[in-house]
């Protein structure tokens, strides 16, 4: 089985309304104009489902932050490309990142739910299991609106049912999907204090305790990497690059999992004027 991971998507749109501009997305709007529209690079979507096509995937995993400021018109491109995606893999599960509940009034509005609710196994935003063949998919959710800063957040009563539901699955392996990263600072990113997942080191400890071999999927921190919990040995995060991604000749791209017996294969994908996979990767000590 091939599952894809593909985060950070980031459709974009400039907006001069002064109505929509009266809350955090004033700033999102400056770094939009200023930088982040010239690394994201949303033309790109057509090339992707090209490739699914031909690469064909039995499962997509979309780990949040479709959207750049939650607008009505991003989430539109936001929707529009899944449902192209859809028809290459019918199964697709999306859950959603900061910059999808970007101002207090887009979750108010319930736009995520609006227009990407159908991929989202949970209806409420809750902790979630679904069997994909022989492996286990979970779904954290870790994202709450934010004044200013790009804090996310996991409750003890959602550790707890994510805790209950590893007990119970029997399948042998164990996908748990959330946007940010548990483990704060690595080699390859660093998230300060403002940027980082609030409750994530009893969410690693949760997941240690458990003894079950678990491939935790995140995105948020805009770069792959692949590394074992420095004390959890069971539990490996993978942190997917943005789609569309274009920026300091850091490549953008996705994750490949292949499911082997009982191991999950991690392969990433870079694009160089071209999609290209790279060779296997293997977890590397925190
Ligand atoms: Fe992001
Ligand atoms: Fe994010």
């Amino acid at each position: 089985m091939r599952i894809l991971h593909i985060s950070d998507l980031h459709f974009w749109t400039i907006t001069c309304n002064p109505f929509y501009l009266l809350n955090k997305r004033l700033l999102g709007n400056l770094n939009l104009v200023t930088r982040r529209r010239w690394y994201i690079r949303q033309e790109r979507a057509d090339s992707f489902i090209e490739l699914m096509e031909g690469l064909r995937p039995d499962v997509v995993l979309v780990g949040g932050d479709l959207t750049t400021t939650a607008l009505e018109s991003e989430y539109e491109k936001a929707s529009g490309f899944l449902s192209r995606l859809q028809s290459v893999c019918p199964d697709i599960y999306v859950i959603p990142g900061n910059h999808d509940y970007y101002t207090f009034e887009s979750q108010r509005k319930g736009r995520f739910e609006q227009y990407l609710g159908r991929y989202n196994p949970s209806s409420d935003q809750a902790v979630c299991y679904r069997p994909i063949n022989d492996t286990a998919l979970v779904c954290l959710p870790t994202v709450r609106p934010n004044l200013f800063s790009s804090r996310g957040f996991i409750s003890k009563a959602h550790r707890d049912t994510a805790q209950k539901i590893l007990r119970e699955v029997r399948e042998r392996q164990i996908i748990v999907l959330a946007h940010y990263p548990c483990l704060y600072t690595i080699p390859e990113y660093h998230t300060g204090l403002t940027r980082r997942l609030e409750g994530a080191l009893p969410l690693r400890k949760m997941l240690g305790g458990s003894g079950r071999s678990v491939l935790y999927l995140a995105g948020h921190v805009h770069v792959f990497s692949h590394r074992r919990d420095p004390v959890y040995a069971n539990v490996t995060q993978v942190t997917t690059a943005p789609l569309f991604y274009e920026k300091n000749k850091q490549p953008g791209g996705f994750t490949e999992i292949v499911t082997d017996k009982d191991e999950l294969k991690i392969f990433p994908w870079t694009y160089d004027e071209g999609w290209t996979r790279c060779r296997e990767s293997l977890p590397a000590p925190a």
